[in-house]
């Protein structure tokens, strides 16, 4: 190789970089904040929000820092497996104690439920090349964009009537029928984002009966966990379903439940036949930590293992999710009792909802009322609070729609 070519002039690389497409939840938040108007409401972003429209530290996790400031006593590496008595413990509350100490259940600790969701499906990417995911339209914005990157096929399947505003179970199970033995099923575990769908037990059995009777590899993500119908009532249904079926990937999000968002707490199960293949499971899960984050960040994990192993702190975390539970169940009532077309919001769960409302409708909101939601009418429920929710029902009254058959 000649100098010369060595140092041929090259364009710049970076010239040739394109701008990534804008994230529309960001630009939404940039829109708000320049809205000079009073009385604005967002219910776009979604991050839990108490009667005053604050994302505040919860008492318990205050009370865990003070803790955690007095007890630390080193900063050393843990590991690409994280905390692991943080993952037992959460383990207990998402499994149940019996299920949590099955010999085959592997989890690590994960920078939230995204990092979970990431290494699951670098997973099963290379467990087997080609393999499709099966995804129920809508979806949190994320979860297609991560799972191609991951090199994950996508497939799109009918999840929801935006007619009748509510799940189509049937039209699932009928569009399901075209996977093919090992594709991949993505399940949220309950409090759907962004439609509040939670299936009910017999909806989970008919699933595992499904991904049993197909060989379907199912992909469950509980991000939610609490909101819905309280902390184990929002883990039956997927308990059910994992007696059911003999493997399985659980990702876990702690940012909601926990209040812990910007400090990246979750965890990610193999749900696996035996002891012997969950530990082969187990270091192919840290070796793709390994090569993602090598280790994932402490502090809120550390917090979330004081909280679950201290009982006084437990009891108060316990109560102040039951506390945004019950705001969250309350709103809900009040929306689905504002209108026909909104009663589905009534019984479903956690802290989204859809709106049958058209993409021209939720501009002119913005322009007319300053109402700040997604393009695709997903609002976080808990943005509103009950000083606001008569002027969002009326605001929102005129421009309900038939609904969009998507
Ligand atoms: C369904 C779903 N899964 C996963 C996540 C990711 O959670 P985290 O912020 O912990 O990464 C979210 C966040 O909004 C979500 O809605």
């Amino acid at each position: 190789m000649s100098v010369s070519h060595v140092l041929a002039p090259h364009a710049p690389l970076f010239a040739g970089i394109e701008s990534a497409a804008p994230d529309a939840l960001l630009a939404l938040i940039g829109l708000h904040a320049a809205d000079p108007r009073s009385g604005k409401i967002d219910v776009g972003v979604g991050v839990y929000r108490d009667e005053a429209g604050a994302t505040p530290v919860l008492a318990a996790v205050k009370a865990a820092e003070h803790q955690l400031l007095e007890q630390q006593t080193s900063k050393s590496y843990l590991g690409p497996e994280g905390d692991v008595q943080f993952t037992r413990l959460l383990a207990d509350i998402l499994f149940g104690t019996e299920f949590a100490r099955a010999p085959g259940l592997v989890g690590l600790q994960t920078p939230g439920g995204t990092g979970a969701l990431r290494v699951a499906a670098e997973l099963l990417a290379q467990a087997g090349a080609g393999r499709q995911v099966w995804v129920g339209l809508p979806t949190w914005a994320n979860h297609i964009p991560l799972l191609a990157a991951a090199g994950l096929r996508v497939r799109e399947h009918r999840f929801f009537d935006g007619i009748r505003s509510d799940l189509d179970f049937d039209g699932m199970i009928a569009a399901l029928s075209e996977a093919q033995a090992g594709d991949i099923l993505l399940l949220h575990g309950c409090c759907h984002n962004p439609t509040g769908i939670s299936f009910s037990h017999d909806q989970w059995k008919q699933l595992a009966g499904l991904c049993v009777s197909r060989s379907l590899f199912p992909l469950i993500d509980i991000a939610y966990q609490g909101l819905g119908d309280g902390l184990r009532e929002d883990a039956v249904g997927m308990r059910l379903f994992l007696e059911h079926v003999p493997e399985a990937l659980i990702a876990y999000s702690c940012d909601k439940n926990f209040g812990l968002y910007r400090e990246r707490v979750g965890a990610l199960w193999a749900w696996t036949r035996s002891r012997e293949v969950g530990g082969r499971v187990m270091s192919q899960l840290c070796a793709l930590a390994r090569v993602n984050w090598s280790m994932p960040p402490d502090h809120g994990a550390a917090l979330v293992r004081l909280i679950l192993s201290d009982d006084a702190l437990r009891a108060s975390w316990m109560s102040e999710l039951e506390a945004m539970r019950q705001r969250i169940a309350a709103l809900r009532v009040h929306l689905g009792s504002s209108h026909p077309k909104l009663a589905p919001i009534a019984r479903q769960k956690g802290m989204f909802a859809m709106l049958p409302i058209l993409p021209d409708a939720v501009a002119a909101l913005r322009q007319e009322h300053a109402i700040y939601m997604a393009s695709n009418g997903r609002i976080n429920v808990a943005g509103l609070s009950e000083s606001s929710i008569d002027r969002f029902c009326d605001a929102i009254r005129s421009y309900l729609s038939d609904g969009q058959s998507a």
